[in-house]
């Protein structure tokens, strides 16, 4: 922890029905001191996808008329509306838990726009959203086909996704202290994540900022401890059964979430599988396929199922070894998830070699220099910060105004003054608010430095938004890999509109 800056952390450990470790290390909050302890939660971030996937199979041993083939449409009926008629049809849970639906939903967060937008605003606008591939041809990671089922479930039960996770997860299995990261606004005993700050500090984030990606709860939003996971992982490695012997889950449900399902094509997204495919590594650890909500991996020769997550300084991953009963689960509350990705891996791998009763290729010295000797060092980014004195090509409000675009909602732009009074261009959606400051020697380009609970992103190569021009006048606006066009004036109706994809007759409902 201390040659990676990690504040603090969680670990659990679980092998042959036992817990044989559930522990919180360093600190929750490095300003206050408060330590991290196993029952601290902390945001598990895209690692909820395998947890919600255990919800889905519950579901289904609930409501054993549903399989992991039944149509989205049978479930959401006229609620799932795609660009792809075909794909609307025939989309089952199966291809959205296992990122088979062919659809590349808008992936960054600030095009997700939950400052804005609510999970069923989200549902409806699907329909705007590109299909990029055929159903089941490839691999396209996206968190949103989790919000179909959320929906459904939803529909199904009358309740909460929230009160169904409860009833359903959280209490029958015991863990006392797992929840939604909505609720991480209002409890202070959750861990701050923390981001890099100027010259090696750490930044908090707020845990406003972390409840405010809380709405898909299946793709990203849940939290957990070191003692609810490792019953966690007990219950899925003992294929579903409660600790009174009840038989929660059907073990057939449980053998096929952690079955491969499609292959994983590398490197994906420009991204290899990393450095233990070389000769020259000691061990080898490989990608070869996508499962429900989780990698298929080798290590040394054994299958692991994984899944890693991250945002807002929380990072976790998630590993089973299935055929040896081994579960493991880390969580660090930061700083970047490059460096804290490589430090739960040598965490796991570690764990792993000390469980496999294989001679540990690690030492305390090659743990903190990882993957040196043997692969290139990944060191803690050095940031530099947005420069907030260059000149615009045009004045500051020409870039005023709002640009919309359907599925997307509104962004504004004003002008304000900053904190020592200086004017300065304000990009808001929703209740998400930056600065715009002009990028050296690229006419209407800005990075975007964020103000309120998005402090943290204060250095360049974060967000940022570019503008056409045309005439001396600015007709669009890029934010995100989306174009935004400029609305005309009186543009409240429509902005809702491409918001929540409900015009002004619809109820919302
Ligand atoms: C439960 O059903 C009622 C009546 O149809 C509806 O108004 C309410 O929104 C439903 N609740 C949930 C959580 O779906
Ligand atoms: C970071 O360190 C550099 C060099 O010591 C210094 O000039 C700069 O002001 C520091 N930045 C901050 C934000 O403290
Ligand atoms: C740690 O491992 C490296 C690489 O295998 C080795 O060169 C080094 O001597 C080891 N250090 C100790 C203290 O054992
Ligand atoms: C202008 O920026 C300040 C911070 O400098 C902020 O407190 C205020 O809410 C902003 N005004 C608007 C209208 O967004």
């Amino acid at each position: 922890m201390a040659c990676r800056n990690v504040p603090g952390m969680f670990l659990a450990i679980v092998k042959d029905d036992k817990v044989v470790l559930s522990e919180g290390y360093g600190f929750k909050n490095v300003d206050t001191n408060e330590a991290f302890t196993s029952q601290t939660p902390m945001s598990i971030q895209s690692t909820s996808k395998f947890m919600f996937t255990i919800l889905v199979a519950r579901m289904l041993t609930k409501y054993p008329k549903y399989t992991f083939d039944t149509t989205v449409k049978e479930l959401l009926g006229d609620h799932l509306e795609l660009s792809d008629k075909i794909a609307e049809e025939m989309l089952t849970i199966r291809d959205c838990v296992s990122m088979a639906h062919g659809l590349r939903f808008p992936t960054t967060t600030l095009i997700e726009n939950w400052y804005a937008t609510t999970k069923y605003d989200r549902i409806r606008n699907t329909k705007h959203y590109p299909v990029v591939d055929e159903l089941r041809r490839g691999f396209h990671y996206s968190s949103d086909g989790f919000l179909f089922l959320d929906k459904a479930f939803e529909i199904l039960e009358n309740k909460t996704i929230e009160q169904i996770l409860r009833d359903e997860l959280f209490e029958p299995l015991g863990m006392v202290h797992s929840n939604t990261i909505g609720e991480a606004r209002d409890d202070e005993s959750y861990a701050t994540g923390y981001q890099p700050g100027p010259n090696g500090t750490l930044l908090k984030t707020t845990r406003n900022f972390i409840s405010r990606s809380g709405s898909n709860v299946g793709g990203f939003g849940l939290a957990s401890t070191a003692d609810d996971l490792a019953k966690y992982l007990r219950f899925v490695l003992r294929e579903g059964k409660l600790e009174d012997g009840t038989q929660h889950v059907n073990p057939d449900l449980i053998k096929e979430v952690l079955s491969p399902q499609i292959f994983y094509p590398l490197p994906y997204n420009g991204v290899a599988d990393g450095y233990s495919l070389r000769p020259d590594f000691p061990t080898t650890s490989q990608t070869l396929s996508y499962g429900m909500a989780s990698w298929h991996r080798y290590y040394r020769g054994f299958q692991l199922v994984q899944h890693t997550g991250s945002h807002g300084g929380c990072d976790t991953l998630m590993t089973y070894v299935p055929d040896l009963k081994i579960g493991i689960y880390t969580g660090l509350n930061g700083p970047y998830t490059d460096v804290s990705w490589v430090a739960e891996t040598v965490i796991q791998e570690y764990i792993l070699d000390v469980l496999l009763e294989l001679p540990n290729y690690l030492n305390d010295t090659t743990a903190c220099t990882f993957p040196a000797p043997w692969g290139e060092p990944v060191g803690l980014p050095s940031y530099q910060a947005i420069p907030e004195d260059v000149a615009p090509a045009l004045p500051l409000d020409k870039y005023t105004g709002v640009f919309g675009k359907e599925g997307f909602g509104c962004v504004s732009m004003t002008l304000n003054r900053t904190e020592d009074d200086v004017e300065v261009l304000q990009f808001a959606i929703g209740w998400g608010r930056m600065f715009a400051y002009p990028k050296e020697g690229r006419a209407h380009q800005f990075w975007l430095k964020g103000v309120d609970d998005m402090f943290h992103y204060w250095y360049i190569g974060g967000y940022s938004a570019a503008f056409i021009e045309s005439d001396g006048l600015i007709t669009e606006m890029i934010v995100s890999g989306s174009t935004l066009k400029r609305m005309p004036d009186d543009n409240k109706q429509l902005c809702s509109f491409y918001l929540t994809g409900l015009n002004s007759t619809e109820n919302e409902k």
